[in-house]
């Protein structure tokens, strides 16, 4: 097995806020009996936890061979063989035997879409959920916020480190998204703005045009930075902005040079997948503009 794909599952099992919200998300969404199908089921984690909440079936589905054969050696260690039928194949087309009253999935990029969370299960459900069935996460939101790094990251280049002047690295900014885990929450300068807003089952949307923040404390815009924010059931929410201890997703950061800016100035912000290469955050791009009080009045 791919020595990479095995390190990923052990990351995603290593976080344990993400792996307490789907076990709250599903004891509230599974009730006695239901069949649940879990896709993208990798170590069947989801599934299982489905089971424990009073699920009398699981189909998992599964893309990856290897890993599929994986979950049902897992099922078999943890005695519920007889309750769980792993499918190996593209969620995109399977046709379950059965309608599943829950579906189940995690495949929330850094950004939110980049995994194709929002295709894949509105192909998936139109074949395989039962009317009234629920699914988990019921909705998917990219959200975009302007702010000054605390002294690390992108923000490091216009402050002394150790005393001693980066600044002329300001010269290279380049236009690359960053992938980074913050190790102190950075200040948000304005209320982050919701650039995708996707409903699961539903068909995905082209993301908006551009979208206007207005910064709301003056500071030093160092980034923008691009996360998700999952609600997996009523109440359930998970998000990798600004993390938490042991959180698998890092964030998006578009670097931008340091400016100065003040409350009320607005910035303007496009998103840009990729067009061949979406599945990898760190091909997407933006725009961002600043619009200033005093330029406007
Ligand atoms: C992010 S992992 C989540 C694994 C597990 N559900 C969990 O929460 O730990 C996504 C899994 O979905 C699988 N996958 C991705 N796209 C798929 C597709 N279109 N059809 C079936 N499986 C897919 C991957 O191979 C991977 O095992």
């Amino acid at each position: 097995m791919n020595p990479r794909t095995l390190l990923m599952h052990q990351i995603m099992l290593s976080d344990r806020t993400r792996l307490a919200a789907y076990d709250e998300a599903l004891a509230a969404t599974v009730r006695p009996g239901d069949v649940v199908a879990d896709v993208g089921a990798g170590t069947l984690v989801l599934g299982l936890m489905a089971l424990r909440h009073g699920a009398g079936h699981v189909y998992a589905i599964e893309g990856d061979p290897e890993t599929a054969e994986l979950a049902t050696r897992i099922a078999r260690d943890n005695d519920v063989a007889d309750r769980v039928t792993v499918v190996q194949g593209d969620a995109r087309v399977a046709r379950l035997e059965r309608k599943a009253d829950v579906v189940v999935a995690e495949l929330m990029g850094n950004l939110g879409p980049e995994e194709e969370m929002v295709e894949i299960l509105a192909a998936f459900t139109r074949r395989n959920l039962a009317p009234g069935g629920r699914i988990v996460p019921e909705r998917l939101r990219t959200m975009l916020a302007p702010v000054e790094f605390d002294g690390e990251g992108w923000g490091v280049w216009s402050q002394p480190v150790h005393g001693l002047r980066f600044s002329a690295v300001m010269d290279y900014v380049a236009s690359a998204a960053q992938l980074h885990f913050f190790q102190r929450t950075p200040w948000v300068l304005g209320d982050p703005a919701v650039v995708a807003d996707a409903r699961l089952a539903e068909r995905a949307r082209p993301l908006g045009g551009e979208h206007h923040v207005e910064v709301r404390t003056g500071g030093t815009l160092h980034a923008v930075v691009g996360s998700f924010q999952a609600v997996l059931a009523p109440g359930v929410e998970l998000a990798n902005f600004p993390g938490y201890p042991g959180c698998n997703w890092a964030c998006w950061v578009w670097p931008v040079r340091h400016i100065e800016v003040a409350a009320g100035d607005t910035l303007k912000m496009a998103l840009r997948p990729p067009r061949d290469s979406a599945r990898l955050a760190e091909n997407w791009t933006m725009d961002v503009g600043l619009a200033r009080e005093s330029v406007r009045s």
